[in-house]
């Protein structure tokens, strides 16, 4: 139920704290272990490469999580789109693992990827919201994402319980094969950060809609740009815009505007940087220098420790592999801010089912 909430994407942006926290509690052991199968952990290890594969929202967070997986696990990691994967299927590893996320379970194009890998023989996780969906049931293993029913069609919640989940994942397979750099992560404590920096950030909703009426309400177009995670909740952000609010939105590698889409920068487009890693945002905001002097108007997202006196909206410092928990935070904001501003249904846009169980 969505009580007092004009909109379930709201209920759902706000419970992420929640959602955080209690993926710490069920993914821990009393004794402040991680509680995940030792089966699917052998399983893993014997592997040589990690394939993601998934659509939408949940790519996406299979590309915010890359980066801390190969990082704590040292296994090359691979994200695929499902419709793409299936029937263009790439030359494989030797020992691939699949990873299916998959907030519903019930994706018909992730299915028939998964349909494929197991006639091939290849050992399959899928990581969901909804015990018993398709999706669990015919992968070899399951991790739930524990958020709670997600019933707006744009993914919140779902998407930062996949990239929590992965990293307790990542942290218990590192831990498993001794890698320092899983031993040394305390993973459940610095979800506990990342949870309160999220309150933070929702607490600051009147100045994302200020933000958000002065950017966004009379344009056709934005984007988002940045690079690395950065890059990738880009791409999860314009996502997100377009998919509620009918603005064309873009998620760009900023480095990448330069080779053909800087051309679409006029007067007054929007254009928002996100910057939470110190080399790449250095070049980020050289990117936003190029757009602004084009008349873009920039408008920057930055970690507190990397703010300049003008960006607009700043990010508590948290550990640098889970900066995308918390990036993405103020642009589900801003795409529910545009919609409503705009006067569309928030939780039900047009042309979009919550489940898509058709290829
Ligand atoms: O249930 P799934 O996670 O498999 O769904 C995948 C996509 O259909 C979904 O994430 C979609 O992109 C969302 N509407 C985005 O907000």
């Amino acid at each position: 139920e969505k009580g007092t909430y004009p909109y379930y994407m709201l209920k759902e942006i706000d419970e992420q704290p929640v959602v955080m926290r209690k993926i710490v509690q069920k993914y821990q052991t009393i004794d402040g272990e991680i509680a995940i199968d030792q089966d699917l952990l052998t399983t893993l290890k014997s592997s040589d490469r990690v394939y993601i594969v998934a659509c939408g929202t949940s790519s996406h967070a299979g590309w915010a999580s890359k980066k801390f997986f190969e990082t704590l696990t040292h296994l090359p990691v691979e994200i695929h789109l499902s419709s793409e994967f299936g029937y263009n299927m790439p030359l494989l590893s030797k020992k691939p693992f699949f990873i299916y996320l998959s907030q519903s379970g019930e994706t018909a194009d992730s299915r028939q990827v998964l349909v494929k890998t197991n006639e091939l023989g290849h050992p399959s996780l899928t990581i969901t919201n909804v015990a018993g969906s398709t999706l669990s049931r015919e992968a070899t293993y399951t991790l739930l994402l524990h958020a709670g029913p997600e019933i707006a069609v744009a993914s919140t919640k779902a998407y930062t319980a996949q990239i929590a989940v992965m990293a307790v994942l990542a942290k218990a397979l590192g831990t498993e094969k001794g890698i320092a750099n899983a031993v040394e992560f305390d993973l459940f404590h610095e979800l506990g950060l990342i949870a309160t920096a999220m309150e933070t950030m929702i607490n600051e909703k009147e100045h994302l809609e200020e933000l958000t009426a002065n950017y966004l309400s009379a344009t056709r177009n934005a984007f988002y740009i940045g690079r690395g995670n950065d890059y990738y909740v880009s791409m999860e952000a314009a996502l997100k815009l377009k998919e509620i609010s009918y603005i064309q939105a873009e998620g760009f590698a900023a480095g990448e505007l330069k080779h053909g889409t800087i051309a679409l920068i006029e007067e007054g487009t929007p254009v928002i940087g996100i910057i939470t890693d110190a080399v790449t945002g250095q070049h980020t905001r050289g990117n936003l220098q190029e757009v602004k002097s084009r008349g873009a108007n920039t408008l920057v997202i930055s970690s507190e420790g990397l703010a300049k006196p003008d960006d607009q909206i700043l990010l508590p410092t948290v550990h640098p592999l889970l900066t995308s928990l918390l990036a993405v935070v103020p642009t589900q904001l801003i795409a529910y801010f545009a919609t409503l501003q705009r006067g569309y249904d928030v939780d039900k846009p047009r042309n979009l089912a919550k489940s898509v169980t058709v290829e």
